[in-house]
């Protein structure tokens, strides 16, 4: 049952105790309706693809009280600050590299070095940012493939049953998502929305590059195609659905590896711990999904002759995780001069 319950104060604080315990909760925002999950706790971003049945794992914006707080999760620079000042708290996304540190979930950014983060102006989102103590990782609050809602009425449509709680405060003032602007090298505009390019030059002094599909109103494809393509891929090459695995190669497990063995030698669990890393022991999808990319990139430092791992159930969010590991493994191929 999702509950529909308007912002009141007692709301917001129940919303926060639900966003705190891992829960998921669409929040009021200027733009449209978001779909909020503690963006520090890893697992409870995975439910967020889950309920919005994301057949691949797309980088979520992160929502933040402040400019300051947002400076925590990624490396502000001039640009940003300057634009900050003019529409924090509004509708703009910056698109910056991940401080060092940063302790927000990868799965946020999906692999990428970067984090798309804003700093929302609804009243109600800025309360319960401030009431939960942590930033929210929010996307739009509607399945994928379908428009972004503007009113409550239209996630209970979208998303009804797969949520907790609603925090309805009415239709949004906006109704269009916030713009994209990517400010890790030239300024990009990666999509439009209610902070206009024109906006954005005036401040910067400087003019701003447009890179964006036409829209279609929807979340089909990728909307913010030049960065989304650099997808972050391992060094290591991947071999999927291992059974065991060779010398010198890590293997990335999913649920119990007490068959699994390392070829000629032994067991897996003689394994160094720079060569072994358990998704999830209990064979847990979403647990899976939160540690996804931070595995890949620990097993992908030391130089191992080729990470293994091992198969994935093609459910849930296994679709998405498997689409995230086919990708790997195919451009390992490429680096290795295999197949195209
Ligand atoms: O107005 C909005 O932005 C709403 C409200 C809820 O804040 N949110 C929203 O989120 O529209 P979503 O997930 O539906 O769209 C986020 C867009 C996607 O096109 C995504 O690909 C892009 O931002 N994006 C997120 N992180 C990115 C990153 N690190 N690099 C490039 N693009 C990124
Ligand atoms: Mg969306």
């Amino acid at each position: 049952m999702t509950r529909v319950v308007a912002a009141s104060d007692a709301a917001i604080a129940e919303a926060a105790d639900m966003i705190r315990a891992g829960g998921l909760v669409a929040i009021p925002t200027e733009t449209v309706y978001g779909l909020a999950a503690n963006a520090l706790d890893g697992k409870a971003v995975a439910k967020i693809f889950a309920a919005k049945g994301r057949p691949q794992f797309n980088p979520i914006i992160v929502h933040c009280a402040s400019a300051e707080e947002a400076a925590q999760y990624v490396a502000m620079n001039d640009m940003a600050h300057a634009l900050a000042q003019r529409f924090w708290p509004g509708p703009v996304t910056f698109i910056l590299p991940r401080a060092e540190n940063c302790a927000v979930s990868e799965l946020a950014s999906a692999g990428l070095p970067t984090l798309a983060i804003r700093v929302p102006t609804h009243p109600v989102t800025s309360k319960l940012i401030e009431v939960a103590g942590v930033p929210l990782a929010a996307p739009s609050a509607n399945m994928s493939g379908t428009l972004s809602p503007t009113t409550p009425a239209h996630v209970v449509e979208s998303l009804g049953g797969k949520i907790d709680m609603i925090l309805a405060a009415g239709p949004t003032t906006f109704g269009v998502e916030s713009t994209v602007l990517d400010l890790t090298g030239e300024p990009t505009i990666l999509r439009p929305g209610a902070v206009t390019k024109d906006d954005i030059e005036m401040t910067l002094c400087r003019s701003v590059i447009n890179d964006f599909e036409p829209r279609d109103c929807t979340d089909h494809g990728p909307k913010s195609p030049g960065q989304l393509l650099q997808h972050y891929a391992p060094r290591t090459k991947v071999r999927l659905n291992a059974v065991d695995i060779e010398p010198g190669e890590a293997l990335l497990a999913f649920g119990s590896t007490r068959f699994m063995a390392v070829r000629g030698v032994g067991s897996v669990r003689d394994l160094p711990e720079a060569a072994f890393k358990n998704l999830s022991e209990q064979g847990d999808l979403n647990e899976a999904a939160a540690n996804l990319f931070s595995m890949l990139r620990e097993l992908d430092k030391h130089g191992h002759k080729k990470i293994a791992i091992m198969s994935i159930p093609n459910t849930g969010l296994g679709v998405a995780i498997n689409d995230r590991l086919k990708r790997a493994a195919g451009s390992s191929m490429i680096a290795a001069g295999g197949k195209t």
